[in-house]
């Protein structure tokens, strides 16, 4: 009786002194399968996180505002109405019959001056409208002063360094305008190289001669004052004014001289190329040189073909033979089926260069004053940037380094897994894996015999899974668990301890 207590206190179930403890055996076996499951389900889960954000390629930007140690330093085009530019004595040498037109028309146009008050008028803009139509952009280019004639000199800034050390300054002389057409604009593009060659320092730009002057442009007073107003953008350098959207200030002329001081600010975003979510692409490897020329190239090499004429507002050689296009879009615009086929290239070009460019640059300008001055000439003074530039970068945001040491976090964390204290297991499972594979026996059998799960309890287990209509792949999944939870050596001990 004595020996019997726990029996008769225990009046449930008395059981054979073996049962218990295979009992036992068994829900530990279950709790150990559950925590395993949980295990690999909270692995395989955060796993997956991790590897979509991977292969996602997403991105994260970087913003830096400073001023750069190497002043930005870009190009910068003058615009004007092109009928603003039409000269009364090369019209009357190059275009007779529109000459004559005009004098018929307009009796009172005599000479340059009472040309220039005339050409503000609607009439007058509608005239060469319609009269320019009949001519090719290089024969409408002759007709207009020439660039020369008006910018008579271009001074860029030099380095502190070549002051001081008296260097020859003839190359300094080098900067080069080139004029090209946008219609209804001509554009006139001011590159000096030695700026971007020699790199400016902001030292070299606070001492320049007129303070903080980067480039200065002197322009003919006489022939300037006979436009109306000039637009001015600035670009990075080697490039034309492509694009619309682009800032520019408006510089109207006055009777007397002046001197204008223009600064700017500096924007530059760095995009990554595929499989990035930025997707940007590096133009120069086309021969072009951002994606608005290549959009341009596109759209007036469609409307050439097309109407034998550049696309409206896109850039044209200045001794390009195609037709005017403002004339040619202006006369046409009421006829649906051009207006529908130059909808259509426009599409068809962005469709073919959608992706931005890698690095983008943009400048702001910004009229700082203006000076009235006693000189025949007008003056056009770019400062330094006074404002610090802003770059925005962006930069993978997991790169494979990163994502692999997730990984192997999110292994430790679920399975304690450790390089060095798991290595000789990973060696013994390959071995063993590959002895399975080379062997004739089957896998899934090899496997099992190698786990220290044993007894009858796994094969209930297993009968109860597959009766449970488990499939196969369920169960070597599981089986393939077994696998992993001899990186825990651990585990096993405790196993061991309650079988
Ligand atoms: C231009 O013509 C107008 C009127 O015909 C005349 O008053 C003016 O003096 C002329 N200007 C020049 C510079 O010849
Ligand atoms: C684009 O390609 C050109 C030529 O290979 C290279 O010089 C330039 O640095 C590239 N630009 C960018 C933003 O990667
Ligand atoms: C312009 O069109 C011609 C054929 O019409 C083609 O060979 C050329 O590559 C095109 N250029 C551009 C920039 O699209
Ligand atoms: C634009 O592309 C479509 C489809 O590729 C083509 O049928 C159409 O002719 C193109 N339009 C022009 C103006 O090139």
């Amino acid at each position: 009786m004595k020996s019997d207590w726990k029996n008769t206190g225990n009046p449930i179930e008395p059981k054979p002194a073996s049962k218990p403890k295979s009992q036992k055996t068994q829900w530990y076996y279950i709790l150990d399968l559950i925590i395993l499951i949980g295990a690999t389900i909270g692995c395989i889960y955060q796993t997956i996180l991790v590897t979509t954000v991977y292969l996602e390629q997403q991105v994260i930007t970087d913003i830096r505002i400073q001023f750069s140690d190497v002043v930005r330093i870009p190009d910068l085009s003058i615009c004007l109405y092109f009928y603003n530019f039409v000269s009364y004595s090369n019209l009357k040498g190059k275009e007779p019959k529109i000459f004559a037109r005009l004098k018929s028309k307009f009796p009172t146009v005599t000479n340059q001056s009472t040309f220039n008050e005339w050409k503000f008028s609607s009439d007058a803009i509608t005239f060469l409208t319609v009269e320019f139509s009949r001519l090719t952009v290089s024969q409408m280019m002759e007709t207009m002063i020439e660039t020369h004639q008006l910018i008579e000199k271009v001074v860029p800034t030099i380095r502190q360094i070549d002051l001081v050390n008296n260097v020859n300054l003839d190359d300094v002389n080098d900067c080069s305008v080139q004029t090209t057409v946008k219609e209804p604009y001509i554009c006139m593009t001011v590159n000096c190289p030695i700026l971007s060659y020699h790199q400016l320092q902001q030292k070299d730009l606070e001492l320049t001669k007129y303070l903080g002057t980067v480039i200065a442009i002197y322009f003919n007073h006489e022939l300037f004052a006979t436009t109306e107003e000039y637009y001015v953008y600035l670009h990075p350098t080697g490039t034309l004014p492509y694009g619309t959207q682009m800032s520019s200030v408006t510089i109207v002329t006055e009777e007397n001289s002046h001197k204008f001081f223009i600064e700017y600010k500096g924007f530059q975003a760095n995009l990554l190329p595929p499989p990035y979510t930025t997707k940007c692409k590096n133009y120069t490897l086309d021969g072009f040189k951002s994606q608005n020329h290549a959009l341009e190239a596109c759209r007036n090499n469609a409307s050439l073909e097309r109407f034998g004429c550049g696309f409206y507002s896109d850039v044209m050689n200045a001794n390009s033979n195609a037709r005017l296009g403002i004339s040619d879009y202006y006369l046409n615009y009421g006829d649906p089926r051009r207006r529908k086929v130059i909808n259509e290239i426009y599409d068809n070009c962005s469709r073919l260069h959608w992706a931005p460019d890698c690095r983008q640059k943009y400048f702001v300008p910004r009229i700082q004053k203006v000076a009235r001055i006693d000189s025949s000439s007008d003056l056009l003074c770019l400062s330094m940037p006074t404002e610090p530039d802003i770059t925005n970068s962006c930069l993978p945001k997991l790169p494979l380094f990163e994502y692999l040491i997730y990984l192997g976090s999110i292994l430790g964390t679920w399975f304690g897994f450790s390089v060095l204290s798991s290595s000789p297991a990973i060696f013994k499972w390959a071995f063993d894996l590959i002895g399975v594979l080379t062997s004739s026996r089957p896998t899934k059998g090899h496997i099992l015999r190698n786990t220290n799960v044993k007894g009858k309890s796994r094969g209930k287990l297993k009968d109860r899974r597959s009766s449970s209509g488990s499939s196969k792949n369920f169960r070597q999944s599981v089986e393939a668990m077994k696998g992993i939870r001899q990186l825990r050596p651990k585990v096993h001990y405790w196993d061991d301890y309650f079988r």
